[in-house]
C-alpha cells in the first residue's frame, strides 16, 4: 500500500511537470537560473484621432502621448490642457461635467477630487496583440443579433 502511495506521488509530480512547460508564467520559458527577455513595451497609439467608445460611460482612450506627464498632489499635468479654464488655449476637449460632481450628485467649482487621478480611468490605446480574444459586445451589435 505504501508502495502505492509512494508511486502514485511520483506519477503527479511528474504530471504536474509536464503540464507547467505549458503554462504561461511572467518568466516565459526562461530556466529559473537565467534571465528572461524582457517583453517590447508596447507603443501607446498617438494619432490625435478620438477613439470609438464601446458604451456611453466609457472613459474615452486617450489618442496622444501621456509619457512623464506628472500627476500628483501639486502638479496635474492633463489638467493644463484639460481642464475648463485652459480648454480654449490648448484645444483640448474640457473634462466632463461628471468630473465636477461630488459622490452626492453635487457640483464642484473645480475638478471632484474623485476624478483628480486621471489614469486611474483613462489609459493609451496600446498595439499590444491582444493575451485573449475580446467576446464584448456592442449595445448596438445585441440589439441587431436580436432582430430589434
Ligand atoms: C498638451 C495638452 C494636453 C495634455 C497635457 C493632455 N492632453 Fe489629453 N488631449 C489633448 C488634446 C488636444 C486632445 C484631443 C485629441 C488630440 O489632439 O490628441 C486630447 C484628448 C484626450 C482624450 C480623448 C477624449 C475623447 O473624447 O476621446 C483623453 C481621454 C485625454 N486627452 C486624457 C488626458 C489625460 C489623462 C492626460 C494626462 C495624463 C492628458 N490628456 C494630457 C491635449 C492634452
Ligand atoms: C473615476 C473615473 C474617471 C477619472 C478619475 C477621470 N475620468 Fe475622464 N471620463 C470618465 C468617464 C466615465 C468619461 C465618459 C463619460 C463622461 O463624460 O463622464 C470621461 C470622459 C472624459 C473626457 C471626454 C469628455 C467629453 O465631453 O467627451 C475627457 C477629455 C476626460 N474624461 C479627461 C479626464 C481627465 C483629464 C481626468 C483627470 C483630471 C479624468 N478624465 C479623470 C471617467 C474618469
Amino acid at each position: 500500500m505504501r508502495q502505492l502511495i509512494a508511486f502514485a506521488i511520483i506519477a503527479l509530480c511528474a504530471l504536474s511537470a509536464l503540464a507547467e512547460e505549458n503554462i504561461a508564467t511572467l518568466r516565459g520559458h526562461a530556466p529559473l537560473t537565467q534571465e528572461g527577455e524582457p517583453p517590447q513595451i508596447a507603443k501607446p497609439m498617438k494619432d490625435d484621432v478620438k477613439k470609438h467608445r464601446n458604451y456611453p460611460m466609457q472613459p474615452p482612450v486617450i489618442p496622444h502621448n501621456i509619457q512623464g506627464y506628472q500627476v500628483d498632489l501639486k502638479v496635474n499635468k492633463c489638467l493644463s490642457c484639460h481642464a475648463r479654464k485652459r480648454a480654449e488655449d490648448a484645444q483640448a476637449p474640457m473634462i466632463s461635467v461628471t468630473h465636477y460632481m461630488d459622490r452626492d450628485g453635487n457640483f464642484l467649482a473645480d475638478v471632484s477630487p474623485r476624478r483628480y487621478f486621471c489614469n486611474q480611468c483613462h489609459v493609451s490605446q496600446t498595439d499590444a496583440r491582444p493575451l485573449v480574444e475580446n467576446q464584448f459586445k456592442d449595445i448596438d451589435q445585441i440589439l441587431q443579433d436580436s432582430g430589434k
